[in-house]
Order: C-alpha cells, then structure tokens, then sequence
C-alpha cells in the first residue's frame, strides 16, 4: 500500500508559498505527501534555488520551447506521469491551464488564491492586483483559498479558506503580505495534507477492488 502521495509544485517566482510546504513537509506537518519535483515555466525563477536548497528535483519547462500552449502543456503533462506524481500543487504557476490539461488530471490539481474566493478573482486576477481590487471596494475582510482547478480560472471546489483583516493605512503590498503570512503559508500545507490523504485513502480503496 502507498503511504506517501507523490507531489509536484508547479511554481513561476518567488516560491515562498513553496518554501511553506518544504518547511511544513520538514516538521512533518505533511505526512500523508511528499514534494518529488518542482516545476518552473520561468527561467531563474528563485523557487527553483529553494527546492535545489531542500534536495527536490528542480525542473524548468519553457512554453517557448514547447511551440504551442498544447506542446507546453503535454511536455508538462508527460513529465508528471512519468514522475507518477498524485498531486499538483500550483504554487503561484503564472500560466492558465486548458480545459484538456485539467481533465488529464481530474480532482488531482490544486490552486492557492489570494483572497476569499468568490471574490475578487477569475480571468487577470493574480498578485497584487487581487489586492489591488481588494483596497479598491473597501472590503474590511479579505484572505485566502486553496481550492481544485477546473476548467474555470479560481472556479472549483473550495478546500480550505482564511479571512485577513484589511488594515487602515494597507497598501497592496501591505495587504499582500499579509494574507501570505497570516492565510496562505499556513494554509497551503494543511490543505496538501488533506488532498494527500484523500488520495491516499482512494488508492488503497482502489487496490481491493
Ligand atoms: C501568491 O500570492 C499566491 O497566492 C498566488 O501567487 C503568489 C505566489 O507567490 N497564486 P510565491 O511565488 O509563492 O511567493
């Protein structure tokens, strides 16, 4: 019986939200999953240095080498079967997946968005424009959402949410902070954890069929 869902951390920058899930996968925060490969579509993205530094495989796949967005996606896509990875953790992954890359991997795909889905997401909204937007309706509340991908940008189901107070005086920038260390870092392991044992649980379920 498998014990550890095999991950693959798709990422574009910085990689702190990746760092969170070696850091938690270090203080065992993480048992039912283990990270095998990083993946970055941006050359010298810097989450690359952050998996190299913990000993996980770090891969660069470039659209501009693929040719098409449906070359990109099957080059990725062939790399993770071949890696018989369970779960992919996009990890602020700057690039929208098409509907037939996620029906390659139904249920098997989650996204970490920086606000309380429904709001303030979709088509265009990533980084501080979600913050952005957020300052500009005055909300007092906002935060974060791990939830599965689909076919609609930000729309699949709701795994783990956490408000963030919106404080006088924020800034995108403030506020983004913020929601990274008060909602994202803390939830993107623990909802990793939840998807890894979901998987883990169909796959022995599967095995006495
Ligand atoms: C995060 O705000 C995440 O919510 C979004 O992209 C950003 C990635 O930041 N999807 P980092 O690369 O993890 O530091």
């Amino acid at each position: 019986m498998k014990d550890k869902a095999r991950i693959a951390v798709l990422v574009s920058g910085g990689g702190t939200n990746l760092q969170a899930l070696i850091d938690a996968q270090k203080a065992g925060l993480i048992p039912h999953g283990e990270i095998v490969t990083v993946i970055s579509n941006k050359e010298g993205a810097f989450a690359l240095e952050r998996a190299k530094k913990a000993g996980i495989e770090a891969v660069t796949i470039l659209k501009s080498d693929c040719g098409s967005t449906e070359e990109f996606e099957d080059v990725i896509g062939d790399s993770l079967e071949f890696r018989k990875i369970d779960l992919i953790v996009l990890a602020g992954f700057l690039a929208v997946l098409s509907e037939n890359f996620v029906k390659r991997f139904q249920n098997r795909i989650i996204n970490i968005h920086p606000s309380l889905i429904p709001s303030f997401c979709g088509d265009g909204m990533y980084g501080l424009k979600v913050h952005n937007a957020a300052l500009a309706r005055g909300v007092k509340v906002t935060g974060a959402t791990v939830h599965y991908v689909n076919e609609i940008t930000d729309g699949g189901e709701i795994i783990l949410q956490k408000a963030v107070d919106v404080l006088p005086g924020d800034t995108p920038a403030t506020l983004q902070k913020r929601v990274m260390e008060e909602a994202e870092w803390k939830l993107l392991p623990q909802a990793t954890e939840i998807v890894c044992q979901k998987i883990i649980k169909e796959t022995s379920a599967d095995e006495y069929l």
